[in-house]
């Protein structure tokens, strides 16, 4: 079971963007994919046509709720979605930090440090999946963190702008710290995002984010990935000259998730 994690400190940058389409692409390769949604504004889980009222994702972490109680299926009439389960949120996912304080003595026997516990749980059902995809609130919270300790590799969407990059240095500090001490095997990709490469600007910068960093083929600012959340189809769907398509086969084959 291989687990990807989509993170970025900053909001709107396209991570539940990236999870979607990631999501979708791999089921309809044939793995069984688990998606979690550790936003609490819910955007994958309702873009995967699942609105809850309160998730248990917080209990679930501490141990007081077992999987099956959180796991649910995806709505959609494509074929591919039947590969797909998710863990869905809610605005109650806000009261993550708080339950964790309050289990703090339980958290500690089960897991040892609260940073540990996604890990724990993914764990117990490494065999019912291929892949599990998470994606994460725009914040470097517990969730993130949690995240960066149970994943295989965090892809990072980048938009090629100046706050954008100078936050990029505050993630990748903590993916070095956490590299160092909980999981040595953590990888990374710098994905460039919705960029307009018609602006000379954004070229520079991309530019110079790929002399610090190895960038991956870059994803544009398309009328194409808007359509596709908002008509709840992936872009593989789309026809073959698509840009959406074009860009996010690009990026899958460069990551070698194809
Ligand atoms: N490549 C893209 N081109 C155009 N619009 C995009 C693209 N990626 C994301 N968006 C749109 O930008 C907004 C923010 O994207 P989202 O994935 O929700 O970001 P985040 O999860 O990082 O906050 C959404 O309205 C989304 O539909
Ligand atoms: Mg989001």
């Amino acid at each position: 079971m291989k687990v990807i994690t989509v993170g970025n400190n900053k909001g709107g940058v396209g991570k539940t963007m990236q999870c979607f389409q990631l999501v979708c692409h791999l089921a309809h390769l044939g793995h069984r994919v688990l998606a979690i949604d550790l936003d609490s504004q819910a955007n994958l889980s309702s873009t995967l046509g699942v609105n809850i009222q309160r998730t248990l994702i917080p209990e679930w972490l501490i141990g007081d709720v077992g999987v099956e109680e959180i796991v649910c299926d995806v709505e959609g009439d494509h074929d591919f979605y039947k590969n797909v389960k998710l863990i869905a949120s809610s605005r109650h996912m806000a009261n993550l930090a708080k339950l964790l304080i309050l289990s703090e003595s339980e958290v500690r026997k089960n897991a040892g440090r609260k940073e540990r516990l996604l890990k724990l749980r993914l764990q117990q059902i490494q065999d019912q999946f291929d892949y599990v995809v998470i994606d994460t609130p725009p914040m470097l919270g517990d969730e993130l963190i949690m995240s960066l300790v149970a994943s295989n590799k965090i892809l990072i969407p980048t938009q090629a702008q100046d706050y954008s990059i100078d936050g990029l240095e505050e993630l990748m500090d903590t993916f070095e710290i956490i590299k160092e001490t909980e999981n040595p095997g953590l990888e990374f990709a710098i994905i460039p995002s919705m960029v307009n490469p018609r602006r000379k600007i954004e070229r520079q910068r991309l530019e110079e984010l790929s002399q610090s960093f190895n960038v991956t083929p870059m994803i544009r600012n398309l009328v194409d990935m808007q359509e596709s959340v908002a008509l709840r189809k992936p872009v593989f769907m789309f026809a073959k000259n698509s840009k959406g398509k074009t860009d996010y086969t690009a990026l899958w084959d460069s990551l070698g998730l194809n």
